[in-house]
């Protein structure tokens, strides 16, 4: 039987663990080609790679610290080369996942606290929804999909203030560019998970990891997978009529 995905390239932004690599596994179940990105964890993202190619799937591996515009090139170019070039250029789903968070007082942070949250979490995304869609444009065909934060709908959580500033920005950036590229065939959604267990959130035991839990009513951290579905959904030809939206998949976080 063929899967939703078949003969569709994703390219998944740090996907060598948490939420991202549990994305990957998930396109790549569905049937999608996959490229694995990631920074600083080769083995982690070889790891990713071996649990799609062993389950019967494809997947690469590609380094590119996305923090930098340099590294951000890097992973465009490398579109037009991965799996043997069998993509022609083409790219039809664009996963926005690659993000960071400093927790702590605003009026401590240090002066580059501004450059470290947005250039990864807003500059990279920007720039590779721009490349994305013009290879999605070609095809009439694509799925840009950003992964905000509960923290871009509210700021019910204090200390990361500038991490609520970017994912606010990821859903701007969502709704205009879903309204240029409406007309094309790509569209452009948002999906805000709330917290979840990776390495990113609050130790499972600590104080700051109790009161989120608090805020959710489902009363635990999220798991990657389930955000790996709400992805997956927006991937598929299923989703044609959803455009600009920013999914909560919170645990109640925001409701
Ligand atoms: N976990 C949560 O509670 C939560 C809640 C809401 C939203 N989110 C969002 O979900 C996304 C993923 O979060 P996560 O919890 O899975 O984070 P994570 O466990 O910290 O994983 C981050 C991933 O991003 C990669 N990465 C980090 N810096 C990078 C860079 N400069 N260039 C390229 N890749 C880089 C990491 O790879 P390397 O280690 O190899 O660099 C890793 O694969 C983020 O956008 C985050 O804001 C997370």
């Amino acid at each position: 039987m063929s899967k939703p995905l078949e003969n569709k390239l994703a390219l998944v932004t740090g996907s060598s663990r948490g939420i991202g690599a549990a994305i990957a596994i998930r396109l790549a179940a569905e049937g999608a080609d996959v490229i694995v990105n990631y920074a600083a964890s080769p083995n982690r993202a070889k790891a990713v790679v071996s649990q799609i190619t062993n389950a019967g799937g494809h997947a690469e591996a590609v380094a590119a610290d996305l923090s930098t515009i340099e590294g951000t090139k890097a992973l465009v170019a490398s579109i037009d080369k991965v799996f043997g070039g069998k993509f022609g250029g083409r790219l039809d789903i664009l996963v926005n996942n690659a993000g960071m968070v400093k927790f702590g007082p605003f009026l401590e942070s240090p002066d580059d606290f501004y450059d470290k949250h947005f250039n990864l979490n807003v500059r990279s995304l920007i720039t590779l929804s721009k490349d994305a869609a013009k290879r999605m444009i070609k095809t009439g065909w694509g799925r840009i999909i950003n992964i905000g934060s509960c923290h871009g709908e509210a700021a019910a959580f204090p200390g990361v203030t500038m991490y609520v500033a970017t994912k606010f920005a990821v859903r701007g950036f969502t709704r205009a560019l879903s309204r240029e590229l409406g007309p094309t065939g790509v569209t452009v959604n948002n999906v805000q998970p709330g917290a979840v267990d990776t390495e990113l959130s609050p130790d499972d035991n600590g104080p700051a990891a109790q009161a989120m839990k608090k805020l959710m009513s489902v009363g635990r951290y999220g798991r990657p997978e389930e955000i790996a579905s709400a992805v997956s959904f927006l991937a598929s030809p299923d989703s044609a009529f959803i455009n600009g939206e920013s999914l909560t998949v919170d645990g109640g976080w925001n409701a």
